[in-house]
C-alpha cells in the first residue's frame, strides 16, 4: 500500500481507494459486514410471490396507507429494510468510532460504490458516491474552466437549482449562460435534437447542461444522441440524471457522457443522502468535489470519498437496495412502472378528454398530462398559483399527493409510478380532478 495514500487521509490506517478500485472483479476481496444484511438470505426463488401494488407498499415501504401517493419524483421513497440497514450501521458506528471510521470505513465504501458502479455500467474508477445530485453538479460546475465569454447552454427545463449555479457561475467567471427553449407538447426526439443543433451552431458553447430526466417536464431525453451531436461540436456535456437511476437502465461507460450525475434516494429507493457522479476518465483531473478534505491530491474517488465527519450509513445501506434490486429484478420493476404510469396516463387523459405534454413513449416512471379546461373557473389565469391552488385542494380534501405544474400556459399533472402503485391510484385522481371541475362549476353558476 502507499503510505503516503494513508498519511493523506490523516490516519495510520485508512485505505489506499484507488488501489482497492483497481482490483480486478476477479480478485476483489470485500470487506467483511458485520451484521447480516435483509434481502441477502433470499433467493431468487423467495422473493417470487412478491407482487407489484399495494401488497409491495406494505411490505417495503412507509407510506400511509390511505394516502394515495403519486409523486414518488419528488423526494422519493426509501425501502423500509434498508432503513434498518442505517439503523445497524449507526448502532455499529458508536460500537466503536475509532475502528469504524478509522480502519473499516473506507473499504466499505469501496465495496458499495463498487457495486454501484456494475449497477450502472461503468468502471469503478468513473464513479464517486456523494450525499446527492447537487453535490455533484456543484463539483463540476466549480472545477470548470470556464473563461469570460464562454457560454453554458441550459433549456427552459433544466432544474432550477441548476439555473441558479449556473447563474452564480457566470457572475464569478465572466461566461454567459444561454437558454434554449424546447416547445411543448414535445412531438418527437428530433424536435429536441433539432433545438440542440440550432443552439450549438451559434458557437462558444464550451458545456451544455441536460436534464436526462426533467423534473417539471418529465420525457426522457435522448441523450445519447444529444452527446453526440455535442462531442462534435466539441462542447462538454453535464448530464443531471438525478431522476435516472432506477427509472432507466443506464450503462455509463456505453452512454460516454463527460459528467454523468444522479440520485439513488429517488428511483432506486435509497435512504436519503445518496447519490453518485461519474466523469469521463480524461477529465477527472480536473475535477475537485465541492467539499475538500483529507483526500486532496491523492486521486478522483480519493478525493471525493471523504467530505468531513458525516453519517456514511446511508451510503453503506446501498447493499441492502441494490440487493433488492437484484433479487426482484430491475427489468421486472421497471416494466412495472412503465407499465402502470402509462396505463395511469391513458386513464387520465381518457377521462378528461386531455392531452399528454410529449408521446407516451418518451415518457418512464412519470409522466405529463393535462388538467382538463373545467378545473379552472372563468375568471382564474393558468399560472403557477392555479396549480398550487389544485394541488392543495388534491392533498387536503382528498389525499392525493400529487404535483401540478404549469407549462407555457397550461396546468399538467405530473404523476409517477413506482412498485406500490396501482393504476386504481390514478382512477381516484382522474374522479377527483373531475369533481373539483364539479365544484367550481357549481360555485360559479350559484354566484352569478
Ligand atoms: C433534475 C433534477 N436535478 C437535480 C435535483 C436535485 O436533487 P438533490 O436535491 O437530491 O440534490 C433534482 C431533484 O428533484 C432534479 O429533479
Amino acid at each position: 500500500m502507499d503510505l503516503q495514500a494513508k498519511r493523506d487521509f490523516g490516519s495510520f490506517h485508512a485505505s489506499n481507494v484507488e488501489e482497492l478500485l483497481s482490483i480486478s472483479e476477479q480478485e476483489y476481496v470485500p470487506p467483511e459486514i458485520p451484521f447480516s444484511l435483509p434481502f441477502s438470505n433470499y433467493s431468487f426463488q423467495g422473493l417470487n410471490h412478491v407482487y407489484f401494488g399495494k401488497k409491495s407498499k406494505e411490505m417495503f415501504f412507509l407510506l400511509e396507507e390511505n394516502c394515495c401517493f403519486l409523486n414518488h419524483g419528488a423526494f422519493g421513497g426509501a425501502l423500509k429494510q434498508a432503513l434498518d440497514t442505517v439503523h445497524m450501521w449507526q448502532r455499529y458506528t458508536e460500537s466503536q468510532p475509532l475502528r469504524f471510521f478509522d480502519r473499516q470505513l473506507l473499504p466499505l465504501l469501496v465495496h458499495v460504490s463498487r457495486r454501484l458502479a456494475a449497477f450502472v455500467g461503468c468502471d469503478p474508477k468513473d464513479l464517486v458516491l456523494v450525499n446527492n445530485a447537487t453535490f455533484a453538479t456543484n463539483s463540476v460546475l466549480s472545477s470548470f474552466p470556464f473563461a469570460p465569454k464562454d457560454v453554458i447552454l441550459t433549456f427552459n427545463i433544466t432544474y432550477g437549482a441548476v439555473k441558479k449555479h449556473v447563474q452564480y457561475i457566470c457572475s464569478k467567471t465572466g461566461a454567459q449562460n444561454r437558454e434554449a427553449v424546447i416547445q411543448f407538447p414535445v412531438h418527437d426526439k428530433q424536435q429536441v435534437l433539432d433545438v440542440l443543433e440550432k443552439e450549438l451552431s451559434r458557437g462558444d458553447i464550451k458545456l451544455v447542461i441536460i436534464d436526462h430526466i426533467p423534473s417539471n417536464t418529465p420525457v426522457i431525453m435522448p441523450v445519447e444522441d444529444m452527446i453526440q451531436i455535442c462531442r462534435q461540436r466539441g462542447a462538454k456535456v453535464l448530464i443531471d440524471g438525478a431522476h435516472a437511476l432506477g427509472a432507466l437502465d443506464l450503462q455509463l461507460t456505453k452512454m460516454d457522457p463527460d459528467y454523468y450525475v444522479s440520485n439513488a434516494h429517488k428511483w432506486l429507493c435509497s435512504p436519503k443522502g445518496v447519490g453518485f457522479l461519474y466523469v469521463k476518465r480524461e477529465l477527472q483531473s480536473g475535477i475537485r468535489p465541492a467539499v475538500i478534505s483529507h483526500g486532496f491530491g491523492s486521486g478522483f474517488c480519493s478525493e471525493f470519498v471523504w467530505s468531513g465527519l458525516h453519517d456514511y450509513s446511508s451510503m453503506l445501506s446501498l447493499h441492502t437496495v441494490l440487493d433488492f434490486w437484484l433479487v426482484l429484478g430491475p427489468d421486472r420493476i421497471r416494466d412495472y412502472m412503465y407499465k402502470t404510469a402509462r396505463a395511469g396516463a391513458e386513464l387520465l387523459a381518457n377521462s378528461w378528454s386531455s392531452q399528454f405534454a410529449a408521446p407516451l413513449e418518451m415518457f418512464g416512471t412519470m409522466a405529463l398530462v393535462e388538467l382538463p379546461a373545467t378545473v379552472m373557473s372563468e375568471h382564474e389565469t393558468v399560472d403557477y398559483n392555479a396549480a398550487e391552488s389544485i394541488q392543495n385542494i388534491l392533498y387536503h380534501d382528498y389525499n392525493i399527493e400529487v404535483p401540478i405544474k404549469s407549462v407555457q400556459g397550461h396546468l399538467y399533472v405530473r404523476i409517477s409510478a413506482h412498485i406500490y402503485n396501482e393504476v386504481s391510484d390514478y382512477q381516484k385522481l382522474a374522479q377527483a380532478i373531475l369533481s373539483i371541475a364539479q365544484k367550481k362549476y357549481l360555485k360559479y353558476h350559484k354566484s352569478l
